[in-house]
């Protein structure tokens, strides 16, 4: 326990199961009001001395009744109480039978068996199984299920769970009937799922590449059938892409996705029987955009991919979340590269890195990719677990090569299947299989932390040799004082450029060569380097670092227009806006004059005017880093001169460069059909991107503001709609309310489509922007129960208006405070990640800390606060 009372649990503290569970049948009988729920368990003591008792997880469960080979069992033979149920002389090997009720219509926690509308659904993931049945709720027992479900035919015509079907009926009792489900590979419990409703189905088929048949279906309600087609596209081509990369095929002879409404995350890999978001399940050209495109994309592949990453080889325990979490992210982001463009999904990924991830472990919530300690488990599906442990995979991959990494995983394959085992396994594999040393590496598992990399270089012009010193060191963080940490194994990609734009390294068309750092400070010499070179540093952003810059803006610029390397080029772009920017709000700080960086200009003006050679590199390098990312390279932040010196450099460039982007808005236009090809996206965004700028202008020009409704009401695609309606967002009056109108009416039928009409005046950067949030509260289409309502307007406003979320009165920290402890009796996982935004309060200037300080305090004082909520808030108060 802590000092709040709260248990804390410890990956040190891990101890095998004492009893194993080798079969369960789950009957549910599903009621208007209640569900009765009887699990019978063939239960083993894997220990045959010690006759220790049996100890099974359940919360808000009513038991009726409990026995063991068939008796009952008297209450003096067993323990009940809010969180478990202990039989206390079991025998070594019987059968365990548990009837319980519970009220899924009740539940608005979203975990469990609840409602999504009128449909039943299930999370289990992480602790979910225990509000079902008592059982030991823990990923390391592994169990064959057969699931009974019956219910009314009406309501719920359509019944499914995990595996084959094997049975169907109907019930003696007026208008009911049933399904029995058995999947015959043992799993984890979290990956248990039942469904049930008024469901349609779109029907497809994947021949695998040993030419089994695979019935692809996807259910949703009868309404979505015509948006199902890109989800289906896109689960067949990760089916193709598993057993091309990795030589993985599925293994069941049916693969079922369903679409809810109402879930917490964004999807769940329940073996066989996918439960999505439905955000990352429907697409049309009318209501969907690009990036709902390539995120279903990508969520169907990552859904799909841990049917292997996940639930062929699953984790021994929840500290090794990242085993699969990190890997599946890995191999999601390299189809999704495959798919579209390598270089943008690059930098995708390192926006999100960049934007969250360090944000996150630079704060009170910092963790290693394996967490050593945790309080609530739903906590810790974080950037760091998801993301940092992608890019560790990544490493080791880079380490390896493609061919080490994928006899890697074939021996972690070979070795694992069916077993629930460590993120030390994992890596066990991958050096065995190359006869790789990774000690060393390791340590990104158990230190967290952004390291830091100073570089210094100099070039020897008599003995033509070139030296580049690289030193790292990595901040503290809870618990661990980075002068205790050890360094990290570090791979830096390097390329060395001429003057004229040629790579030096040529090894087998290879520009790029990769160092290994190793030690607190290290010097890498090359020889034979006739000229001065340019560096190329961290290649593909080669490893999660924070390099600090060691180079002039005169090196930037020109890595910006030549660096062989597309991502590099990114990089050096952002660099100097950035400085740019940052320039301009320490100017505006001591309140001189404001001075512009020229080199800056000249970059884009190039950049904007040569012959464009990927539209969406170049929309990606022309848009500003988000308040969010700047901040974080600034000691104290004054949230509102961020914003000004932000919007000064925008609106220089708007004013310098007007013909030019008005230009390539033209020019960018799609002649033809819509098509959702990366050229067609890449088109969209810079187009869109030429739109922002010239909508930034101050005064507003008439002509342009007619350009953009013009394309609010000409356009037949989401993408171009919704970005005319953002960037009118920012101008208050008759025409920005008669457009919201208009939008209202035409889509108020579609949740998903009215999301983004709440996140888009959430974010508006207008000072009244909370009190219209605060009035959108009480519109009949908003939800404080549906969890994707809630991130559009709560979540828009406090993670994604930086401006008017830190407004000095301290009224948008404390509208935040009020909503999570709203949330926090109804659903305490959403609650928890709404705290987010008031944890770095350390970063702010100092009237801010207080006010957000106190809205933490008094979060912290709510008698009865969930586990969930509590730990955020007193890890960083
Ligand atoms: N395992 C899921 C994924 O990454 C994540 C997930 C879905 C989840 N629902 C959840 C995690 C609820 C915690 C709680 O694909
Ligand atoms: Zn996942």
């Amino acid at each position: 326990m802590n000092q709040a009372g709260k248990t804390v649990f410890f990956r040190k503290d891990y101890k095998a199961p004492e009893y194993s569970i080798e079969k369960i049948d789950l009957n549910f009988q599903l009621y208007d009001t209640k569900t009765k729920v009887t699990a019978i368990s063939c239960v083993r003591r894997n220990n045959k001395e010690n006759r220790s008792p049996l100890i099974l997880n359940g919360e808000n469960l009513q038991l009726i009744s409990v026995k063991i080979d068939g008796n009952v069992l008297s209450s003096s033979e067993y323990i009940l109480d809010n969180t478990s149920l202990t039989v206390l002389t079991p025998p070594a090997v019987f059968e365990l039978e548990i009837v319980t009720e519970i009220y899924p219509q009740e539940n608005k926690a979203l975990e469990g068996l609840y409602q999504s509308g009128p449909i039943f659904c299930t999370q289990c993931e992480a602790e979910g199984f225990r509000k079902i049945t008592y059982y030991p709720d823990r990923p390391d027992i592994l169990a064959v299920f057969t699931t009974r479900i019956e219910a009314d035919v009406e309501k719920c015509p359509v019944m499914l769970s995990n595996g084959n079907l094997i049975e169907t009926g109907s019930v003696e009792e007026g208008g009911r009937h049933f399904v029995v489900w058995k999947d015959p590979f043992p799993k984890p419990c979290y990956l248990f799922a039942l469904v049930a409703g008024r469901l349609s189905c779109v029907n497809d088929e994947f021949i695998t590449s040993s030419g089994r048949a695979v019935d692809l279906k996807i259910y949703v309600e009868e309404k979505n059938l015509n948006k199902c087609d890109h989800a289906m596209v896109s689960l067949k081509k990760a089916m193709e892409w598993d057993e091309k990369t990795y030589g993985l095929e599925y293994d069941l002879d049916t693969y079922m996705i369903v679409a809810v409404d109402d879930f917490n995350m964004g999807a769940m890999e329940n073996k066989g029987l996918n439960i999505f978001n439905s955000k990352y399940v429907l697409t049309s050209p009318e209501t969907a955009t690009d990036e709902d495109y390539i995120g279903v994309e990508g969520v169907i592949a990552h859904e799909y991919f841990h049917n292997w990453t996940g639930n062929r080889v699953t984790c021994r325990d929840w500290f090794q979340l990242s085993l699969k979490e990190g890997l599946t992210v890995f191999r999601d982001q390299n189809f999704s590269a495959e798919m579209n463009s390598p270089t943008v999904q690059r930098i995708k990924d390192v926006q999100i890195l960049r934007n969250f991830q360090f944000r996150e472990d630079s704060g009170p919530m910092a963790h290693p990719v394996r967490p050593e300690t945790y309080e609530e488990i739903n906590n810790f599906y974080t950037v760091t677990v998801y993301n940092k442990g992608a890019e560790v995979v990544r490493m080791v991959q880079t380490l390896l090569g493609r061919e080490g990494f994928r006899k890697g995983m074939d021996l972690y394959f070979h070795r694992h299947d069916g077993q629930a085992v460590t993120c030390d396994d994992f890596i066990a594999a991958m050096a065995d299989a190359t006869g790789t040393d990774l000690e060393q590496f390791k340590n990104w598992y158990c230190q967290a932390g952004t390291p830091v990399l100073e570089v210094s270089s100099h070039w020897e012009a008599d003995s033509s040799s070139f030296h580049l010193t690289v030193t790292q060191n990595c901040p503290d963080t809870p618990g661990q004082k980075g002068k205790n940490k050890k360094p990290f194994h570090i791979p830096l990609a390097l390329g060395l450029m001429t003057e004229n734009g040629k790579d030096l390294f040529g090894k087998n068309g290879c520009k790029t060569e990769i160092l290994h750092l190793k030690e607190q400070k290290q010097t890498f010499t090359f020889t034979n380097i006739a000229e001065k070179p340019v560096v190329s540093f961290l290649r593909d952003f080669s490893a999660p670092v924070d390099v600090k810059t060691f180079q002039q803006d005169e090196e930037l610029a020109f890595l910006m227009k030549y660096d062989s390397n597309l991502y590099n080029r990114w990089e050096s772009a952002t660099r100097l806006s950035a400085s740019t920017i940052l320039d301009v709000v320490r100017q505006l700080e001591k309140g001189t004059p404001i001075q512009f960086n020229e080199l800056f200009f000249d970059g884009v003006l190039h950049s904007i005017t040569e012959k464009i050679e990927d539209p969406a590199l170049l929309a990606l390098a022309l848009e500003l880093p988000p308040e969010t990312a700047l901040a974080l390279q600034l000691d104290s932040v004054d949230p509102d001169l961020l914003f000004q010196g932000r919007t000064i450099i925008k609106r220089e460039l708007a004013t310098r460069f007007q013909n030019e982007f008005l230009f390539l808005y033209i020019n960018n236009q799609e002649a033809g059909k819509y098509r959702i090809s990366p050229e067609a996206m890449g088109r969209r965004r810079l187009k869109n991107c030429a739109l922002s700028y010239l909508m930034s202008l101050n005064p507003p020009q008439d002509k342009f503001l007619q350009l953009c409704i013009d394309q609010f009401s000409k356009s037949a695609n989401m993408t171009d709609t919704i970005t005319a309606l953002r960037l009118i967002s920012h101008h208050p009056g008759t025409t920005r309310d008669a457009l919201f109108t208009d939008f209202y009416r035409k889509w108020e039928h579609d949740s998903l489509v009215m999301d983004k009409w709440f996140a888009i005046q959430a974010m508006s950067s207008h000072e009244n922007c909370l009190s219209t949030v605060k009035h959108l509260l009480s519109d009949r289409l908003f939800s404080m129960e549906n969890p994707n309502k809630v991130r559009a307007l709560i979540g828009a406003f406090s993670s994604g208006n930086h401006v008017q979320f830190h407004a000095i009165n301290g009224e948008g920290y404390s509208f935040l405070a009020d909503m999570i402890l709203q949330l926090d009796s109804i659903n305490p996982q959403i609650a928890a990640r709404l705290v987010s935004p008031l944890t770095n309060w350390k970063r702010y200037e100092k009237r801010r800390q207080i006010l957000m300080k106190k809205e933490l305090e008094r979060i912290a004082k709510k008698p009865g606060l969930s586990p969930d909520v509590s730990e955020i808030v007193n890890k960083s108060r």
